[in-house]
């Protein structure tokens, strides 16, 4: 409870016009720590990087707010530009996308905008031999999300398409054991959106008990499981569940986000657990900087001690 009030407090405040212009003009320095850079050249770096601690990387092109279809699908041809820029410099692209940046819920020539500027995304990095996730947002588009997941996976496979479930929804359960038939690759997230109780559990204990049924339920049904927390009871709980039940280091991955835990990231990584790190980059970085806010009082912390050295 005491996490969703804080979580709402600095999200509205975050919203406010005075206090974006503020840290727009003095905290990118801040923000660098949590996002690789405004470019796909900084995010290639931070990839490079990684991999010297034997990190994966899933790259991520920051962009919310973007309305028109003409925006949507430049946005898309961003993306594309990535993962052109990603082969070039020897990497096989993993990219995140989130489908209303590239214009889900808008009809043009008779097809939702956001599946046909996926499909040239997906098509794009299958030639690379690479992989998409479609992100999972707020629970207004989960239906249609999911029902477009399963038109990209029936169109380009499981191996170059995948996409996130929420343990904070109560309806999550249901919706992994009915995507079974696909055996896909599912993220695990305990969802980072501010959702009401009708839809989702506000008690912390509870989000955290269903991601870890999630999580085993999504292993024991066979499935290549991305669990992508910085938790660590539940990433312990999720090795020793892993070593009790057979199941091997290659048959899941941890997940976190560019700049969190980098301790945590390095020592699954030494001790030989596939781990991969989402970097998020671009120039509109602020939304995605105020949610990382948003989840512990501890960043918030960072952030204002930043601003008062000046
Ligand atoms: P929780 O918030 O319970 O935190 C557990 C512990 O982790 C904390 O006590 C703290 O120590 C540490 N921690 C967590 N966040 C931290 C932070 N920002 N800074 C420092 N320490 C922190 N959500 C969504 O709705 N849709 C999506 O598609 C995705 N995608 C996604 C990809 C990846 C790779 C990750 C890691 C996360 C997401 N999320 C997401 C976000 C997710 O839903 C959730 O908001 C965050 O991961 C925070 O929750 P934790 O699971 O880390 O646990």
């Amino acid at each position: 409870m005491i996490d969703q009030m804080y979580r709402k407090a600095v999200l509205t405040v975050a919203g406010q016009k005075a206090i974006e212009n503020a840290v727009r003009a003095r905290g990118w320095g801040m923000a660098q720590r949590f996002v690789a850079g405004e470019t796909p050249q900084t995010a290639i770096q931070a990839v490079h990087d990684l991999k010297k601690d034997g990190i994966m990387a899933n790259l991520d092109l920051l962009g919310e707010f973007i309305e028109s279809p003409a925006q949507c699908t430049q946005f898309a041809d961003n993306v594309i530009t990535m993962l052109d820029a990603a082969h070039a410099a020897g990497i096989t692209p993993y990219v995140s996308i989130k489908l209303s940046s590239v214009g889900q819920g808008k009809t043009v020539d008779g097809e939702d905008l956001g599946l046909t500027n996926a499909r040239r995304i997906i098509r794009r990095a299958r030639e690379y031999g690479g992989f998409v996730c479609l992100d999972m947002e707020d629970h207004p588009r989960v239906d249609q999300t999911l029902a477009q997941f399963r038109t990209l996976h029936g169109e380009f496979g499981g191996q170059h398409v995948g996409t996130v479930l929420q343990s904070y929804l109560y309806r999550t359960e249901k919706d992994r054991a009915s995507l079974d038939d696909l055996s896909p690759n599912l993220r695990i997230v305990k969802g980072a959106y501010l959702e009401p109780e009708t839809v989702a559990y506000p008690q912390k204990a509870d989000v955290d008990a269903a991601y870890r049924r999630l999580v085993y339920a999504h292993m024991q049904a066979g499935n290549y499981v991305n669990v992508a927390t910085h938790d660590e009871s539940i990433i312990h709980d999720v090795q020793m569940y892993a070593l009790a039940h057979g199941i091997s280091k290659d048959a899941f991955e941890f997940q976190m986000l560019y700049g969190i835990r980098r301790d945590l990231q390095r020592n699954l990584a030494a001790a030989g657990y596939r781990v991969r790190a989402y970097i998020p980059y671009g120039r509109d970085w602020y939304p995605y900087f105020s949610r990382r806010i948003a989840e512990t009082p501890r960043n918030a912390m960072f952030v204002l001690r930043g601003m008062l050295k000046g």
